[in-house]
């Protein structure tokens, strides 16, 4: 079956560096999955997501959506943001408007939906990622995982069918954490799938289907969890067998 996204052989190098971030990187979405991206600081996760939803475009390689090249003109791009969504890392990357439901509004609006439509999703993803009561706040003057909800509720506005979240986790209060998965698990069930970059290994373990590991901008393993946490020989490769879980 043809991956909703993949990944050939991309190699990006930042213009400011010497070494590749992401170095023949070949990997490929299907439908319906849990995906975990994880490896140490700086091993290429970020860069990978960047190149998902096309801020980022491969200096070799291709990135096909549906089987098809992804062309990085105004329709090939909006055609490839219609389908995947990008939580950033840093929310303040994400979040540029002047009020949080002229934020979440943004995409919607953007896809081209009508003003009731797309205040429909923005009351929608508000409730879901719970920040119906911040609506009328200035987007800065939230805290970090305030912000993190509201970008995540911009992103789920647009109903991605592919949802990329880049360490959304980790500003999110223990409340909030679960439900975060809730949300995830739910896009999931809807047939969608979510790649969510972690330094969380139990959620690695415990929630994804499939875990990816790089390491120096290449995928360094593909597998399900149950196999990666299991094989010695895999452990020792990854130097997982490093690390307390
Ligand atoms: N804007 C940038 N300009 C120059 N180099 C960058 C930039 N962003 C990232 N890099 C470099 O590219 C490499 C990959 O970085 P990337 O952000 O993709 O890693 P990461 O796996 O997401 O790390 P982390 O776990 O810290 O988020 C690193 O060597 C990093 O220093
Ligand atoms: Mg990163």
């Amino acid at each position: 079956m043809t991956a909703l996204l993949a990944l050939e052989q991309v190699y990006y190098r930042y213009p400011s560096r010497d070494a590749a971030a992401l170095d023949g990187v070949s990997v490929a979405f299907g439908r319906g999955q849990r995906i975990a991206l994880i490896g140490r600081n700086g091993s290429g996760k970020s860069t990978l997501m960047l190149h998902c939803n096309g801020i980022l475009r491969p200096q070799q390689g291709v990135v096909r959506l549906d089987g098809r090249e992804v062309k990085y003109d105004r329709a090939g791009l909006l055609r490839l943001r219609r389908r995947v969504g990008l939580v950033l890392q840093n929310p303040d990357d994400q979040l540029f408007s002047a009020s949080v439901r002229q934020d979440i509004s943004f995409g919607p609006l953007n896809l081209g939906l009508d003003e009731a439509a797309a205040r429909h999703r923005v009351d929608e993803a508000a409730e879901l990622c719970r920040v119906t009561h911040l609506l009328d706040r200035p987007t800065h003057a939230l805290s970090g995982g305030e912000k993190t909800r509201v970008a995540l509720a911009g992103v789920l506005a647009m109903d991605p069918q592919l949802l990329i979240a880049d360490e959304v986790a980790g500003g999110l209060d223990p409340w909030m954490q679960e439900a975060l998965y809730d949300i995830l698990n739910r896009l999931v069930e809807q047939g969608k799938t979510v790649v969510l970059s972690t330094h969380n290994l139990t959620v690695a373990r415990g929630w994804a289907d499939l875990v990816i590991v790089m390491r120096d901008g290449r995928v360094q393993i593909v597998a399900p969890p149950a196999q990666i946490f299991s094989d010695p020989a895999i452990l020792r490769e990854t130097e997982l067998d490093q690390v307390r879980m």
